[in-house]
């Protein structure tokens, strides 16, 4: 028996990189989950990629008529959630006298905006006792030169967890933060850097991981399926960092 049996569960970007990855794995584990992302065809692909038990539905989280129809769709196909994996995101690099206010907003949009009202249009639906992660990232509790309008987006997404965390006690539900360290996938290949700045930085930041690598999908993915699941029945509020180490030392 899987740990998310005829659970349902809502997947922002999961159309690529963790949140694919996780959706896999609360497949897996045997729940029905609701995938989105912005780009059709990456998301068609990612539904057939997992096979069953996913249904796809293509929308932007900053914009909040496009959340009103992934839960309209997501109450007429399920009725209800039981877990939310707040995940799209996207991260840019910009040395501090080079951000400009597209770019700021950009950020602040998608991964403060867009997660808030991920999370705020979710609630009537979520189940009394369900289960929220909130994808926030090590880049919130750390100094990294180049990524202040990034890492100030994800601590405000730490913000929320423990804010939420009280918001939603008398519900019982379980509001928790995922913070990964470095990751191999698809989001390095959009940071605005060229090939040799791209490796050039990936250098850098492995200098500082203890474990001397990057963390894969499946290592998140593992990781949100215990925040998901009943083996985390008396874990609420924290930010669990699956990071190699990069931030606890
Ligand atoms: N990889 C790392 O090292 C790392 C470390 C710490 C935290 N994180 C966080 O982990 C999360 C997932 O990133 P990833 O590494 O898996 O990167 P990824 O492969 O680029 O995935 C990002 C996902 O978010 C979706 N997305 C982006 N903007 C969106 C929007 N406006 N509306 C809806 N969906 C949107 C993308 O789909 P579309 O482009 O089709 O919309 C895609 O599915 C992000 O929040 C990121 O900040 C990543």
């Amino acid at each position: 028996m899987g740990r998310l049996n005829g659970k349902i569960a809502v997947i922002t970007g999961g159309n690529s990189g963790m949140g694919l990855e996780t959706a896999r794995r609360f497949v897996a584990e045997g729940a029905k989950v609701v995938i989105t992302g912005r780009r059709r065809k990456e998301l068609d692909a990612a539904v057939k990629s997992i096979g069953r038990n996913v249904t796809g539905v293509q929308g932007d989280v900053s914009k909040l008529d496009d959340l009103d129809r992934l839960y309209a769709r997501v109450r007429e196909k399920h009725g209800h959630i039981d877990i939310l994996f707040a995940n799209a995101g996207l991260a840019q690099m910009a040395p501090l006298d080079q951000v400009t206010e597209e770019f700021f907003d950009l950020h602040f949009d998608v991964n403060v905006k867009g997660l808030f009202f991920t999370v705020q249009k979710a609630l009537p639906l979520m189940r009394d006792g369900s289960s929220i992660i909130l994808n926030s990232s090590i880049a919130g509790r750390m100094g990294m030169a180049g990524m202040s309008v990034y890492s100030a987006t994800k601590a405000a997404v730490r913000s929320f967890s423990r804010t939420w965390t009280m918001d939603l006690k008398d519900r019982k539900i379980r509001v928790n933060t995922l913070s990964p360290g470095p990751i191999e996938t698809p989001i390095f290949g959009k940071m605005g850097l060229t090939a040799d700045q791209t490796r050039e930085f990936g250098e850098r930041v492995l200098e500082q991981v203890p474990m001397g690598r990057m963390g894969t999908s499946d290592e998140i993915a593992r990781a949100v399926v215990f925040l998901a699941s009943d083996d985390s029945s008396y874990i609420t509020g924290i930010d669990l960092c699956v990071d190699g180490g990069m931030a606890q030392i």
